[in-house]
């Protein structure tokens, strides 16, 4: 007989990646593979048996904040150096998706009630729309930097290597 509460994967609820994320810059598009598995890994938590979901679940979601916190910085760091004019708009979500993902996750740890399938595909959707999106703004405009000729690849690399030495894992 099988058990009521067995899980079984659901591939759809496990993020892809996918070229329409991609950037074309190097620092970034690593950096989002590592989300993409951080939320996969997140994922996978929620699939196990309810007396250890709770730390598995815990463990997998600080992983994963910590890392949107840094390539968050790295991100504005590099969108800085390379004088986005939309910079402090992109920050200001920046801020606000975190802020979210950490309101959502203590409301989890104090108990509300919360299907962590449901909460896997919000934060998916948090952060998979902003890149899909608003990151796919900033690299347009980085490349028609690099197409003007106003900046370089070797400077841009330069700019890479900085905001990502330099970013904080709050
Ligand atoms: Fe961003």
């Amino acid at each position: 007989m099988v058990k009521e509460n067995t899980v079984s994967v659901n591939k759809s609820e496990i993020v892809v990646w996918d070229e329409k994320y991609a950037t074309g810059i190097e620092l970034i598009d690593g950096q989002h593979h590592q989300l993409v598995e951080l939320t996969n890994q997140l994922y996978i938590a929620c699939l196990a048996k309810e007396e250890v979901l709770q730390v598995v679940f815990r463990d997998a979601m600080s992983r994963l904040v910590k890392y949107v916190r840094f390539h968050f910085d790295a991100e504005s760091k590099l969108l800085h150096a390379i004088n986005y004019p939309d910079y402090r708009n992109h920050k200001k979500m920046h801020d606000d998706l975190v802020k979210n993902i950490l309101d959502t996750a203590q409301e989890y740890n104090e108990g509300k009630k919360f299907v962590p399938n449901n909460l896997v595909r919000t934060l998916k959707d948090w952060i998979f729309g902003h890149i899909a999106v608003y990151d796919k703004l900033y690299s347009a405009y980085t490349m028609e930097q690099i197409r003007k000729g106003d900046l370089s690849l070797k400077k841009l690399k330069e700019i890479e290597l900085t905001s990502a030495g330099s970013a904080v894992m709050a």
